[in-house]
């Protein structure tokens, strides 16, 4: 199976950690569809951990779903979920229990996979808890790839190792489409603008078909659910959602789309941030510029990314994570334009759709506190 640009979809953690079920994965199903979100090419609907019973069906092996959450079985719900032109994504674990002490399927990859298929699963997430000491973790991704590889179903991989035990040298390996590189995101600030600036530091390590996943979105969230610590603001919220775009990152919503409101559903729905994530040259983003007119001002909290794009167009995303508000620029030449060059660039911003001209030397932005601009620009002609 081919995945060539960065998974879009919701997943159940975020916000319903425990409480995952039937009528919830459908109602958020029609949602995505009645708010727009399917067509703005949100495609998968994950059920994260927590579904299973805690036994194993004795005579078959099978996880067996939870029938006081899931009465209806799993293929009854991925007809509904196919049904509304969605698709479906599961959980389990490398390990022997999952991350919520449910069976995970260590030693039952085969079954596993085999029985995924035939309930018409589209995505499995596969985490990492409960791995036998004595087991490579790589081994073990390995053995899952090849078991869905072989399932005869056409299912996303999305393995959640969370970047320990060196995933990023050997999950190119394991069929993984989709990769964590870090351990959960909380619904925090603080949290977020360090594993922002981690990922800055982790810019090479995405791509086709094996994308840098930086875990579920928490835009929306407003401090509620799951992992709702404290609410960060519609700025933040921007800003966090600009970055994963901006980077390639799979995008999947983990907030509550019956309650976050159209701030947040327009966030999530911003056209041209989606196009940028998901270009299909896939090309990985790299700084540039500075702030404070210092050329060596980059940092991880002050920080442009730009992004060559399938189409000739360049992204370019001025980032500011401090407190305080801060002039920052970069300069044409570094992405590939030169004073005499002839062109400059037409710049879109992707919040409020204006266009702005470059010029053909410095570009010099105030940003505000915790915000970012981000465009989308174009060549043109001087
Ligand atoms: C781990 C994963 C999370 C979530 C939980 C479920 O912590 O990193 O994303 O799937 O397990 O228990």
């Amino acid at each position: 199976m081919t995945v060539d640009r960065p998974p879009m979809g919701w997943n159940s953690w975020n916000t319903f950690g425990p409480g995952v079920n039937e009528k919830l994965i459908k109602e958020t199903c029609d949602l995505m569809v009645s708010s727009g979100l399917r067509d703005a090419g949100y495609e998968y609907v994950v059920i994260d951990d927590l579904w299973s019973l805690k036994e194993r069906d004795p005579e078959t092996g099978r996880l067996v779903p939870d029938p006081s959450k899931f009465p209806g079985g799993m293929k009854t719900l991925s007809d509904y979920v196919h049904s509304k032109g969605m698709k479906l994504g599961i959980y389990s674990c490398a390990g022997t229990m999952t991350c919520g002490s449910q069976p995970g399927s260590y030693e039952y990859e085969f079954t596993d996979a085999r029985c995924f298929a035939e309930w018409g699963i589209d995505f499995l997430k596969y985490d990492y808890c409960y791995k036998p000491a004595f087991e490579w973790g790589e081994l073990l991704y390995r053995r899952m790839g090849l078991a869905l590889a072989n399932s005869g179903r056409d299912i996303l991989f999305s393995a959640c190792s969370w970047g320990d035990d060196g995933t990023s040298s050997w999950i190119n390996t394991t069929g993984a489409h989709m990769w964590r590189s870090t351990h959960d995101l909380l619904d925090s600030w603080e949290l977020l603008k360090k594993r922002i600036s981690e990922q800055l530091k982790m810019l090479s390590s995405g791509g086709q078909n094996c994308f840098n996943d930086m875990d579920m979105l928490i835009a929306g969230m407003n401090g509620k659910g799951h992992v709702g610590v404290c609410a960060c603001t519609p700025v933040q919220y921007r800003t966090h959602f600009a970055f994963w775009a901006l980077c390639g990152a799979p995008l999947f919503i983990g907030c509550d789309i019956s309650a976050c409101g159209d701030e947040t559903l327009n966030l999530l729905k911003n056209a041209v941030l989606i196009s940028i994530n998901q270009d299909r040259a896939c090309c990985r983003p790299f700084t540039i510029g500075g702030f404070r007119n210092c050329r060596t001002g980059t940092d991880e909290q002050r920080f442009v990314l730009a992004r060559f794009l399938d189409n000739g167009d360049i992204a370019v995303g001025m980032f500011n994570l401090s407190d305080e508000r801060c002039r920052m620029f970069f300069h044409l030449s570094e992405l590939g334009l030169s004073r005499v060059c002839g062109v400059k660039l037409t710049m879109t911003d992707c919040f409020s759709g204006q266009e702005l001209s470059s010029g053909c030397g410095q570009f010099v932005q105030d940003i505000g506190a915790g915000d970012c601009r981000v465009y989308r620009c174009r060549i043109a002609q001087e």
